[in-house]
């Protein structure tokens, strides 16, 4: 990778967390495969967790994925493992690494639903853990 590619990676996700989303993706969840849709997000639409995060969409969209501090990054009953589209996700900040290390199950490609936030550049591709799969049910 350039020296400029990669920074204009850095920026990328530096506007990840700043602003969302900056186009509409998909997010597909394991093992279920149900897919939600993501995208740039207005106030109006913000449910918990950062606006624009895994989370922020799941809910929106009725899959109640678990979270039990309200996606502030004080738990880690959102864990998650980003399975494709990790790269184009914000950086994860030192409270969410905190929380991550004391999630079962960690993984490299491990976040916290309500902390990870893509650009929206490509879909993403999301496992909920095994231990958390039946704490995940969808709201119909
Ligand atoms: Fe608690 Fe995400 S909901 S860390």
């Amino acid at each position: 990778m350039t020296e400029s590619s990669s920074g204009t990676r850095s920026l990328s996700r530096l506007n990840a967390i700043q602003e969302g989303p900056r186009k509409k993706f998909k997010i597909t969840f394991l093992p279920s495969g149900q897919s939600v849709e993501g995208g740039p997000v207005t106030g109006e639409e913000h449910h918990d967790g950062l606006p624009g995060s895994v989370l922020d969409f799941a809910l929106k969209h009725g899959l109640a994925l678990d979270h039990a501090c309200g996606g502030f990054a004080a738990c880690s009953t959102c864990h998650v493992i980003v399975r494709e589209g990790l790269e184009t996700c914000n950086e994860v900040s030192d409270d969410e690494d905190e929380m991550l290390d004391g999630a079962p199950g960690l993984t490299l490609r491990s976040r916290l639903a309500c902390q990870c936030v893509a650009d929206g550049s490509k879909d993403l591709v999301v496992e909920i853990p095994a231990w958390n799969r039946n704490l995940a049910k969808e709201d119909h």
